[in-house]
């Protein structure tokens, strides 16, 4: 059964929700601000969004759920970053080809597992040629049956490496309570 992402954040049904940016994220930043324009999908109340944003870039947090993006836009600004209700699955033509980055953090294993290549196709949409995404995979969330579901590394090979290059894998250092070792780090590079 597909989940209504939207009654979720009026019930206040919100587990995923931290109140604050992933930590790996923030750590990663610390070591290498990203610059240009990055897209974040599923942002729900837009913490990453406003750890990534600075001066120097322009960050859209996009999400299907109108209560995300309305709890999004009510934080304080931190510099260019803004929101968008938009369904990663239909992306408008304005989007598409735009963004250096796309930072990926519990957007993939929220969606239905018929639509993994599609999420495949709607980063590389997005992404300049060469563009990276920078994704916090959560392999194994512990749950059944999901959402989140989980995903294996050779799942994440088979499903990116026709259109994607991987330059680098770790396990993030830092996380949240309960997620140790259970996430996956990668970035992509777009082929061209
Ligand atoms: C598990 S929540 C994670 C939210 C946020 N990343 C966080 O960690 O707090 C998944 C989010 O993805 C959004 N979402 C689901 N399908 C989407 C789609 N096709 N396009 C954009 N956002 C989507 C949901 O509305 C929800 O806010």
């Amino acid at each position: 059964m597909s989940v209504d992402w939207e009654q979720r954040y009026q019930l206040g049904d919100t587990p995923w929700d931290k109140g604050a940016a992933h930590p790996a994220l923030v750590d990663f930043l610390r070591e290498q601000p990203l610059d240009g324009a990055i897209l974040v999908p599923g942002c729900g109340f837009g913490f990453d969004v406003r750890a990534i944003a600075r001066v120097e870039n322009d960050v859209l947090g996009i999400d299907i759920a109108p209560s995300a993006i309305c709890g999004a836009e009510s934080a304080a600004k931190i510099a260019h970053e803004h929101y968008e209700l938009v369904d990663l699955f239909a992306l408008p033509q304005r989007l598409r080809g735009k963004f250096d980055w796309v930072f990926e953090h519990t957007c993939f294993c929220a969606i239905d597992l018929s639509r993994r290549a599609d999420y495949v196709d709607g980063v590389a949409s997005a992404l300049k040629p060469r563009g990276k995404l920078l994704a916090i995979f959560y392999l194994d969330p512990g749950r059944d049956p999901g959402p989140p579901f989980g995903v294996t590394t050779s799942e994440l090979d088979r499903l990116f490496n026709s259109q994607f290059e991987l330059l680098r894998e770790w396990i993030p250092a830092r996380t949240y309570d309960g997620r140790e070792g259970r996430e996956l780090m990668r970035i992509l590079q777009k082929r061209s």
